[in-house]
């Protein structure tokens, strides 16, 4: 029985706690959903949490430029993320988001909500608790990810690309009109970055001791089997 049990121990591969930072249009999403099914782990989408509790101020009539009116709210709204990689979800109060979450107006207004240090005491705590429940290991995307929600993550990626690859891919994934004007979409970017890597608190920033992947050379497919291979060192060396 105990040689069973320590078979079991010795083949199967250490919960892992993988943590992919960077600003957005750099194959994140794509990215850390392709590795956690690949290997079999949870994957969280922080933005969609930021973007959940901005479309919750939106919907209640709470002006996002009033820092004080949001930290007052930020406890009000209940965000449910699903982890399952191949159908991850986002739920308000019990309402799905994710479709309203991706609004221009959502987008146009996360920054703002995103950097109220209330909001993002919440969110961090929300986190934590998801990363603490994922047996099996987890990816978590982000903007602080290494550097304040998980600084003992087993692995921190920071993903890069030049802001006209960034804003060539975005507009392929924007529908109709949004899709056609790369330059407005570049733009939106920068001035978005910007204001995530400008904010006090738990600023857009690499850890230190971060992996930085550029990919403007590189194809999804090659991010993604870059991204397994430095997964599967870590979890061999558990
Ligand atoms: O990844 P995204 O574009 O969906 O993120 C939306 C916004 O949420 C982004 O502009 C900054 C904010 N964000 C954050 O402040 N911290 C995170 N860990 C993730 C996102």
């Amino acid at each position: 029985m105990s040689v069973t049990v320590e078979t079991a121990a010795r083949t199967a591969p250490a919960a892992v706690i993988v943590a992919i930072d960077g600003p957005s249009g750099t194959g994140k999403s794509s990215t850390s959903k392709a590795v956690a099914a690949k290997l079999g782990l949870s994957y969280l989408d922080t933005g969609a949490q930021y973007r959940a509790i901005t479309w919750w101020m939106i919907s209640n009539g709470i002006d996002v430029q009033d820092a004080e009116a949001v930290a007052t709210a930020s406890g009000k709204p209940a965000i449910d993320s699903g982890t399952d990689p191949s159908a991850p979800t986002i739920t308000v109060d019990g309402v799905d988001a994710s479709g309203p979450i991706r609004t221009q107006e959502v987008t146009s207004k996360v920054s703002a909500v995103s950097a109220v240090p209330e909001v993002r005491a919440r969110i961090t705590e929300l986190q934590r608790s998801i990363a603490a429940a994922a047996d099996r290991g987890i990816v978590v995307e982000g903007r602080d990810i290494g550097t304040t929600v998980l600084p003992d993550a087993d692995l921190k990626i920071f993903l890069t690309a030049s802001p006209e690859a960034r804003a060539a891919r975005r507009s392929g994934e924007l529908k109709g009109k949004e899709a056609t004007d790369v330059a407005a979409t570049r733009d939106a970017l920068v001035k978005r970055d910007a204001a995530d890597s400008s904010r006090k608190t738990s600023p857009l920033a690499k850890a230190d001791d971060a992996v930085e992947v550029d990919t403007t050379e590189l194809t999804l497919q090659q991010v993604i089997e870059c991204v397994v291979t430095l997964v599967e060192e870590k979890q061999a060396a558990k």
